[in-house]
């Protein structure tokens, strides 16, 4: 922790976290930087309809919105009517991080006795039995109403899959859930007045960005601009970086950690772009794991489905690709894929930048090449090499919202029917995500044919030393591992290469 002055810890206090709630500006005094907005809502603001069940992202029962005025927010969210809205598990969120935001819960669609189409929907398709899931199905499904209405579409029921697929009901079953989403846009609109949302963030952004101590002296900054935020972590390099706290909220309510000082850089637009410049993708590290994704997919559509089957909405539009990679789990979905593309990371240190291979980038079990005060601001995919065949491949029990067991981003740049150069980075498979150079050796300069194949899948075997743990065995690790690499044979081989439909154990889905 920093040390501070009495003076500035009295002024960092009188700050309050300020955000709009049910038709007013709220100002929260005191709050431990790490308490939780759904911890706020039950207890504080006695909102007590959002329901807590697992307390770590799974389950979706503590869903709420979040709006944000466009320039602020992940600039891939469409706007509706001046506010760009995302839900997000408040269990995970940490309420300084609502600072000049909307918040918006079940309590909000409270109008006396009339239910909002996402309510009566519900009530019709008979889509709740217990109803401890119900205000989280609500949330997703009231986001999903307002953004698709505003948009004049009509969404497909695979959509409406992807998009509650983050909310888990115990007792009702998905289907009369389904139903009630799809009937929903069947039912006279109901369009959310956004004007005072939109003009109290308006007049909040006028105000200084967040800088608060709580009473332990533990500070959270919210920095707006990119080289503030790079002054702040030069100047306090034992400080937390806190992103959209999809890994580091569980420290809190599953660890019950201590984060010290917190630097949140979710406010920082520049962080949050993505483009392209010269052929290279360019990805703010603030960009959220939805728009990072979509922008990946987009040039290369073979990623789609991994696209899908990270986590479900709420994390997704919450987490960034920068904290997947920093994080550095050794079954983060990313940094796999980003290894077989070779993508490279800008890491900034004060005012100094310097980039590095993503490959480079991890040194062991969660351990990471980042100097102190030194974080990721730019992850930069380059190019597509010519005669590309990518694959990205994701094992886990269920296909939405489950972490992996092993996952693959698998490259190999075909000449003719010759491999002339291989990437297969594989997740799961070791202390860190890394790539299998042996294979890769078994590959290079061969014809893509069965016996290369069967050379590498030989040669995988000596790449990895997987572990066993609750979600596979070494030995299931290691077959599967080498089945991948089969499956990526039968897609990409010279002849007779099948399309993923054949391929594929899950059916097709939608994405967003
Ligand atoms: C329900 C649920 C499902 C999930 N499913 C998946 C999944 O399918 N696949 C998957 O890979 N992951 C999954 N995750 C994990 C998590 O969502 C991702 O790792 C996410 O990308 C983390 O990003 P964040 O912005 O939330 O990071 P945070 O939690 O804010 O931070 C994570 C770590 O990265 C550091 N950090 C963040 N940004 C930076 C930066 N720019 N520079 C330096 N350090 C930084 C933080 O200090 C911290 O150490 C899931 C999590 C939950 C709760
Ligand atoms: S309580 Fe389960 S996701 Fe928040
Ligand atoms: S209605 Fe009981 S958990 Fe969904």
């Amino acid at each position: 922790m920093t040390q501070a002055t009495p003076a500035d810890a009295m002024q960092a206090m009188a700050q309050p976290i300020r955000f709009f709630h049910r038709g007013q500006i709220v100002e929260v005094h005191g709050a431990a930087g790490t308490r939780s907005v759904l911890d706020w809502l039950r207890e504080d603001a006695r909102c007590t309809g959002t329901k807590e069940g697992c307390n770590e992202g799974d389950c979706g029962a503590c869903t709420v919105v979040v709006g944000e005025l466009p320039e602020q927010a992940d600039p891939g969210l469409t706007p509706v009517r001046g506010l760009s809205l995302r839900t997000v598990n408040a269990c995970i969120q940490f309420l300084p991080t609502l600072h000049g935001k909307a918040l918006f819960s079940v309590a909000d669609l409270q109008q006396g006795e009339l239910l909002h189409p996402a309510q009566q929907a519900l009530v019709e398709c008979h889509g709740s039995q217990c109803g401890f899931c119900t205000p989280g199905f609500v949330m997703s499904m009231w986001a999903s109403c307002e953004q698709h209405q505003a948009a004049g579409e009509r969404p497909s029921r695979s959509l409406l899959a992807d998009e509650l697929s983050g909310n888990l009901c115990r007792c009702t079953g998905y289907r009369p859930i389904l139903d009630a989403a799809e009937r929903m846009f069947e039912l006279p609109p109901q369009a959310t007045d956004f004007a005072p949302a939109v003009a109290a963030l308006q007049a909040m952004a006028q105000g200084p960005a967040l800088d608060v101590r709580d009473p332990s002296g533990a500070r959270f900054v919210a920095p707006r601009r990119l080289d503030e935020l790079a002054r702040v972590l030069e100047a306090a390099p034992q400080s937390r970086v806190l992103a959209g706290s999809t890994d580091v909220g569980l420290w809190v309510t599953k660890q019950f950690r201590a984060l010290g000082d917190i630097v949140y850089l979710g406010e920082v637009a520049e962080l949050k772009r993505i483009e392209e410049v010269d052929g290279v993708l360019d990805i703010g590290a603030g960009a959220s794991l939805q728009s990072a994704w979509r922008a990946l997919a987009q040039r290369h559509p073979e990623l789609a489905e991994m696209g899908l089957r990270f986590a479900a909405p709420p994390v997704r539009q919450a987490g960034t690709l920068g904290g997947n990679v920093a994080n550095g789990s050794p079954i983060g979905d990313s940094p796999a894929v980003l290894m077989a593309l070779q993508a490279r990371l800008r890491l900034r240190l004060g005012a100094r930048t310097r980039e590095l291979a993503l490959e480079d980038f991890y040194l062991g079990y969660m351990k990471n090449a980042l100097e102190p005060g030194e974080f990721v601001e730019r992850i930069l995919v380059p190019p597509p090499a010519a005669g590309l065949a990518l694959r990205a491949y994701k094992v886990s029990k269920r296909f939405d919202c489950d972490i992996s067991a092993l996952s693959a981003g698998l490259a190999l740049e075909l000449e003719g029917d010759r491999v002339r150069a291989a990437r297969l980075a594989f997740g799961g498979m070791a202390a860190v995500v890394k790539r299998a150079g042996q294979a890769e050796a078994a590959l290079i300069g061969r014809a893509w044919d069965e016996a290369a194949l069967r050379d590498a899948q030989l040669a995988l075997q000596h790449d990895f030393t997987p572990l066993s743990d609750m979600r596979a065995s070494a030995e299931h690790r290691r077959r599967v591992a080498a089945n991948l690499l089969r499956r990526l044979w039968l897609e990409t081989r010279p002849q007779g290469a099948l399309p993923s439909s054949l391929t594929r154990v899950f059916p097709v889905r939608a994405m967003n």
